[in-house]
């Protein structure tokens, strides 16, 4: 330009004098051909030459915007001229060119300024402008915009800017060193991204042309986010209820804070800020979710709560906290539990109701209706649960027990509680019921009868009592004895009873203590008492009665004719002329034992003269046959056989010699040469015993001679004693009750001696039918002998009407002993003995 410029001078210079120098002004952008300046004019030129004088126009560019019109000597435009485009951003813009006069050979110069038009609008670069602002940016903030372009110049470039209206932003133009205008973005107020986060702006440039241009772009603030919120929970504290009973792993609950900012300033971590060891164990906190789940088992028993501070984290730091309290509410998950707080395990069965048995304490974990407890048992027991206080229970009797009826009790004590749907607990409590002495043994039978077959072998056992008591132990432990009858006035005299039989203590088996002799003792009555153990003991009695049953052991006893001391019978006389069944007499006998044992026949065993005598069977009465003959010895003897229809049966014979006579001197004469051969038979037998005729003789001196002696003596005494009996008549109605069933008549005579001997044998001979027990046996003999000396007498007779009650026999025992003591000198022995 300076180059240019100083060129030009040098020319301007050169040609001072010949050169003449126009200029023009032209706006910019005229039509082509439009006008610029009549150069020819301008120049003084003459216009009738100039087309054949040669004028051009000399230009130094390359574009020819002007042309020459010859003819008319003017110049116009021939292109368009765009100022901006020849010389942008120059103040002035010059165009020269040279006209030339070939003929005259004159250079001519023309300067042409283009001025400038508001032919452009002001521009952006960009449409749109983007500001990424924080929203913590503090107000007043500037923020450069980019210029606008416009290519013009001068008041046609760009004069003002513009921005749309907003709450946040204003602009701020400032003039540049350079002319220009720059706008700058200012921040008026803070932004709040959660308030808007995005801002449109038209920011609008204008120039000062006429009409004025403008351009405009957008401009997008994004605010960007600040972490200006902390997360923020929605209540501080927050309760939850939940059951005790939740499953592990149930959702508790979901906390949620909310942070407005965004990115990672919202993002927000959750965790326990404060828990108690228990809440650790049993919660878990998903820290991005915030799910508080159940890890552990709930017991409300054990806490009843959990209170957690929570912390929500943003991804900034900021932070808030809340607080829940999980409230656990009960379920009726425990049972009552019953604490036996003292039992005692036993009772005696005699205690009075209300005896405490245990005392129990019912407690139930739970609370509320889920812990309120009813306690009971069973309505039928004897028992009776009484609250004493709060939950504390008694377990008493109820009414009396009875350890008979129920030895042992199980006690269900259930405890309930008011829960839906309740739970349950029972407790069983066993007692035992002691025993007490509330019972005697009893027997089977109110009475008991036995039966024992006489002879029996000593120590037989004849019958078992059973007692039984329903106590327990030493209380149910039965003894058996005999009750002692003590006879009336008798001093510790016993009853025959305790001499005969005895009982087993401890089994009740009554044994006979010696062999009974029906024809002595038909029955025993007698009492027995059972006894138990316990303190003081109680005891049953018992009456028992024992029949003793008779056996054959009894020959039959002939009383008629009856043997003498030497073993003759009697004669009986029967005269000659007699008729054929003529009495000639008749064979008494009796048999000791009683029903068939006792019933006897009669028959004839041996006769001097068979067919003579007949003997009747039942009757035993010897009758003739038929007429007495004269070929008939005098003396006739007859053996009749008695026997008893037992089993087997036993039978006596007996000889009777019957002497066939009309007078008595004939009987006389006969006696003489009678030989007496009677003979007794012991039992099955019928044959009697040989006699030895050396040795009784002897015997019979020796015992006639010391008898001799004696029988006046006791004959003596036996007048004396006669003559007080008869007083007392004592034994004529004994006898005649004794012998009723025998006629009167076939007794006479034997009376006095039979009494005689009977006391004789009372004192000395007398059998001992009880080899055990001498004594008592000479005492129940001495009670039924009417003959006692002295004193005794009175006792006597008592006893004899009492033995008679318990003698129904027709023929008791006075005639059975004198037959016994009859037989003793005939068996030879020394001394006399029972037949049996
Ligand atoms: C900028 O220039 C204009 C005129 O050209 C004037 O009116 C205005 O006051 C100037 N502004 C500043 C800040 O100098
Ligand atoms: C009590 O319970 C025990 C044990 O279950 C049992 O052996 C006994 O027989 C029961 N007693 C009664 C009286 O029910
Ligand atoms: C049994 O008999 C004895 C003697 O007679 C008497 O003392 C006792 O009281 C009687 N016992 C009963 C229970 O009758």
């Amino acid at each position: 330009m300076t180059l240019r410029a100083l060129l030009c001078f040098v020319l301007v210079a050169v040609w001072k004098a010949a050169c003449e120098q126009i200029r023009y002004s032209i706006p910019e952008e005229m039509q082509k051909g439009s006008f610029v300046g009549n150069i020819g004019k301008d120049l003084g030129l003459d216009l009738k030459g100039l087309s054949h004088r040669g004028v051009r126009i000399t230009s130094r560019g390359r574009t020819q915007y002007f042309a020459l019109d010859v003819s008319s000597g003017h110049l116009y435009i021939t292109e368009r001229i765009d100022r901006e485009q020849i010389c942008s951003g120059l103040e002035k813009c010059l165009l020269n060119l040279g006209i030339i006069i070939e003929d005259k050979m004159k250079l001519y110069g023309v300067e042409i300024e283009v001025t400038d038009i508001n032919d452009n609008a002001p521009s952006f670069q960009s449409e749109i402008l983007e500001f990424k602002i924080s929203e913590t940016t503090a107000s007043g903030s500037l923020f450069p915009l980019r210029q606008a372009q416009d290519n013009d110049i001068g008041v046609n470039a760009i004069q003002n800017y513009q921005l749309s209206s907003n709450g946040h932003f204003s602009l701020e133009v400032h003039n540049g060193s350079d002319g220009a205008k720059y706008a700058q973005l200012v921040l008026e107020k803070p932004l709040d991204r959660e308030e808007l986060a995005f801002y449109n702006l038209v920011l609008t440039a204008f120039d000062g042309g006429d009409p004025i241009r403008s351009g405009k772009t957008q401009i997008n603030v994004i605010v960007l986010d600040a972490n200006d919120n902390p997360p923020i929970f929605s209540q501080a504290v927050s309760k939850v209820n939940i059951m005790e009973n939740v499953p592990k792993g149930t959702e508790v609950v979901v906390i949620k804070a909310t942070d407005l900012d965004e990115g990672v300033n919202k993002e927000i971590k959750y965790s326990f800020q404060k828990i108690t060891h228990q809440g650790s164990q049993m919660f878990q906190l998903d820290s991005t979710t915030g799910v508080i789940t159940l890890t552990g088992n709930l017991d409300y028993e054990e806490t009843e709560f959990y209170e957690i501070e929570l912390e929500a984290t943003d991804g900034g730091g900021l932070f808030d906290r809340t607080k829940i309290v999980v409230l656990v509410r009960d379920v009726n998950d425990n049972a009552p539990e019953i604490a036996i707080s003292s039992l005692i395990s036993s009772v005696p069965e005699d205690s009075p109701p209300g005896t405490v048995i245990a005392l129990l304490n019912v407690h139930d974990q739970d609370s509320g209706e889920n812990g309120e407890v009813t306690c009971s048992i069973p309505s039928s027991l004897p028992f009776q649960l009484k609250k004493s206080f709060e939950n504390y229970y008694s377990l008493v009797t109820d009414r009396a027990l009875d350890r008979e009826q129920e030895a042992a009790y199980n006690i269900t004590v259930t405890a309930t509680d008011h829960g839906a749907p309740p739970l349950s607990t029972s407790a069983t409590i066993s007692l035992q019921i002691l025993d007490t002495n509330d019972n005697p043994p009893r027997f089977e039978q109110a009475a008991y009868t036995g039966y024992v077959r006489e002879n029996n072998p000593r120590g037989a056992s004849i019958l078992s009592l059973q007692a039984s008591d329903p106590d327990w132990g030493e209380n149910a432990r039965v003894t058996y004895s005999l009750l002692l009858l003590l006879l009336p006035g008798g001093e510790g005299s016993e009853s025959p009873v305790s001499s005969s039989i005895s009982i087993h203590s401890e089994s009740g088996a009554v044994y006979a203590l010696r062999s009974f002799d029906y024809e002595q003792l038909r029955e025993l009555r007698f009492q027995v008492q059972a006894q138990d153990g316990g303190s003081p003991p109680l005891s049953t009695n018992v009456s028992v009665t024992l029949w003793i049953l008779d056996q054959n052991d009894n020959s039959p006893e002939i009383l008629y004719p009856a043997s003498r001391s030497d073993g003759s019978t009697g004669v009986e006389l029967a005269p000659r002329s007699s008729e054929p069944g003529y009495l000639v007499t008749k064979v008494v006998a009796v048999d000791a034992d009683s029903g068939q044992n006792a019933w006897l026949s009669y028959q004839l065993l041996k006769a001097t003269e068979p067919g003579l005598f007949r003997v009747g069977l039942q009757s035993g009465e010897i009758r003739t046959a038929r007429s007495v003959l004269d070929k008939d010895a005098l003396k006739q003897s007859l053996v009749v056989l008695v026997k008893d229809n037992g089993q087997p049966p036993l039978s006596a014979s007996v000889s009777v010699t019957v002497v066939l006579a009309d007078s008595l001197p004939q009987i006389l004469s006969e006696l003489s040469s009678l030989s007496a051969s009677a003979a007794a038979a012991a039992a099955g037998g019928g044959g009697g015993a040989e006699p030895q005729p050396g040795l009784t003789l002897y015997l019979g001196i020796a015992v006639a001679s010391v008898s001799g002696l004696f029988f006046s003596f006791l004959l003596g005494l036996l007048a004396l004693r006669l003559r007080r009996w008869r007083n007392s008549q004592l034994l004529e109605s004994g006898a005649s009750g004794n012998f009723s069933g025998v006629p009167v008549s076939q007794f006479v005579g034997i009376d006095g001696v039979r009494a005689f001997l009977h006391s004789y044998s009372q004192e000395f001979f007398f059998p001992q039918p009880n080899y055990s027990n001498t004594l008592s046996s000479q005492k129940s003999c001495d009670v039924k002998d009417p003959f006692l000396l002295g004193e005794e007498l009175n006792l006597s007779k008592a006893d004899e009407e009492s033995t008679q009650v318990t003698s129904p026999l027709p023929i008791s025992v006075p005639p059975l002993e004198l037959v016994l003591i009859s037989k003793a000198p005939l068996g030879g022995k020394g001394f006399p003995m029972p037949a049996i």
